[in-house]
C-alpha cells in the first residue's frame, strides 16, 4: 500500500479544501494518507517524510507569489535538500495572479531533483464542485504512483 503525506499551509481553507480532497482520492484508491496542516516550521521535517512513498505539498499564493513566509516556506526550506528523488505533487489556491508562485516552486523542486507529478494543480480562490473532483482524481493518481 502506498504511503502519502499530504502537507499544506491555508490561510482562509481554499488550499485545505484541496488537501482534503486529494486525501479523500487518495484514501478511496487504497492509499494510506496522512495529512499534516503546517502552522509552525518543525511540523513536518526531512525526516519524516522519509517515511512516505508520496508527499503532496499545497501552499496558496501568498507575499508577491510566494509560499506562505512565517511556517510554510521555512518548513519546505529545510527539507529541500532531502527532495532528490522523492515523488512530489504540488497544488494550491491562488487569487488575482497567474500563477508565478507554482512555476517557481515548481522550478525549485526540479533544481532539487524531485520526481514531480505533473505542474502542480492550481484552484482559483475556493475549489468549486469541478476543482473538488480534479483533485480526488489527483489523490487517485498519486495512490496509483
Ligand atoms: C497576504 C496575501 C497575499 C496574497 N498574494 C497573492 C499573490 O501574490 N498572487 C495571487 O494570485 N494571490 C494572492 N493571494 C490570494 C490567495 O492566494 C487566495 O485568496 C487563495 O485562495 C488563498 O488560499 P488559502 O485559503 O488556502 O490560503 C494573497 C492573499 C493574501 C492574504
Amino acid at each position: 500500500m502506498s504511503k502519502i503525506a499530504v502537507v499544506y499551509w491555508s490561510g482562509t481553507g481554499n488550499t485545505e479544501q484541496m488537501a482534503n480532497c486529494i486525501a479523500e482520492g487518495a484514501k478511496g484508491a487504497g492509499a494510506d494518507v496522512d495529512i499534516f496542516n503546517v502552522t509552525d516550521a518543525g511540523d513536518f521535517t526531512a525526516d519524516q517524510m522519509g517515511g512516505y512513498d508520496v508527499v503532496a505539498f499545497g501552499c496558496s499564493s501568498q507575499g508577491s507569489e510566494q509560499l506562505e513566509e512565517a511556517a510554510f516556506e521555512p518548513m519546505f526550506a529545510a527539507l529541500e535538500d532531502a527532495l532528490s528523488g522523492k515523488k512530489v505533487a504540488l497544488f494550491g489556491s491562488y487569487g488575482w495572479g497567474d500563477g508565478q508562485w507554482m512555476r517557481d516552486w515548481n522550478d525549485r523542486c526540479k533544481a532539487a531533483k524531485a520526481v514531480l507529478f505533473d505542474d502542480g494543480l492550481t484552484v482559483n480562490e475556493a475549489p468549486n464542485d469541478e476543482a473538488q473532483e480534479n483533485c480526488r482524481d489527483m489523490g487517485k493518481e498519486l495512490a496509483k504512483w
